[in-house]
């Protein structure tokens, strides 16, 4: 697997001091109204946001909801995304609440626009978003996510929850794939 790698773009120490930083940004921006009062009910894109929110959330030490839903973007072995479509129920109890939208990475944007105007019908109080990674190059939407992670260039990358067709989100890092591993199809996206 680790074969399959190019470059490591970021390693485990860099991610996880940015994550450290995403969540005092975050929690200052939401703190609790009140003693045990939710601060924020956090939306986590499955999958590929899995490894992140797990991070994320474990540094915040105000009292969360979390209510995940599950987006495909990219069947298979595509690296390119076609269109974002909402697997399943959107999460039940948004009414006022301010709501975090997590979600790996913001490429075309695409995603979490349209988790947006979908999660926005649900009347929360506000809606914020959240991405680890953004390739500033590949942006096609107008809004932009509150808050980033890192930008990276315009590759296509895994590890740390991003995957390739379906492999490579439990690597540690995050890093861009060899060419034989895209053409081979090593590696169903989401
Ligand atoms: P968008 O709708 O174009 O912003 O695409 C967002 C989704 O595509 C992300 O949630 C990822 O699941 C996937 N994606 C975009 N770029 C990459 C990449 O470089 N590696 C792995 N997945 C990616
Ligand atoms: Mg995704």
């Amino acid at each position: 697997m680790q074969a399959d790698i190019e470059q490591i773009l970021l390693k485990p120490d860099a991610i996880s001091s940015r994550v450290d930083e995403l969540a005092d940004e975050i929690m200052a921006d939401f703190p609790p109204v009140e003693p045990n009062a939710d601060s924020l009910m956090i939306v986590p894109v499955l999958t590929g946001s899995l490894i992140f929110v797990a991070d994320l959330v474990r540094r915040m030490p105000h009292m969360v909801r979390i209510e995940v839903v599950t987006v495909t973007s990219y069947p298979g072995t595509a690296t390119e995304s076609r269109g974002a479509k909402i697997v399943g129920e959107l999460p039940a109890d948004l009414t006022d609440r301010h709501v975090l939208i997590v979600d790996d990475i913001f490429d075309t944007g695409r995603t979490i626009e349209h988790l947006k105007e979908q999660l926005s019908t649900l009347n929360p109080a506000s809606i914020k978003t959240c991405v680890l990674l953004r390739k500033p190059d590949r942006v096609v939407v107008e809004d932009k996510p509150d808050y980033v992670g890192f930008d990276i260039p315009d590759e296509f990358v895994v590890g740390y929850g991003l995957d390739f067709d379906g492999h490579y989100r439990n690597l540690p890092f995050i890093g861009t794939l060899h060419p034989d591993a895209i053409s081979s199809g090593r590696g169903d996206s989401e």
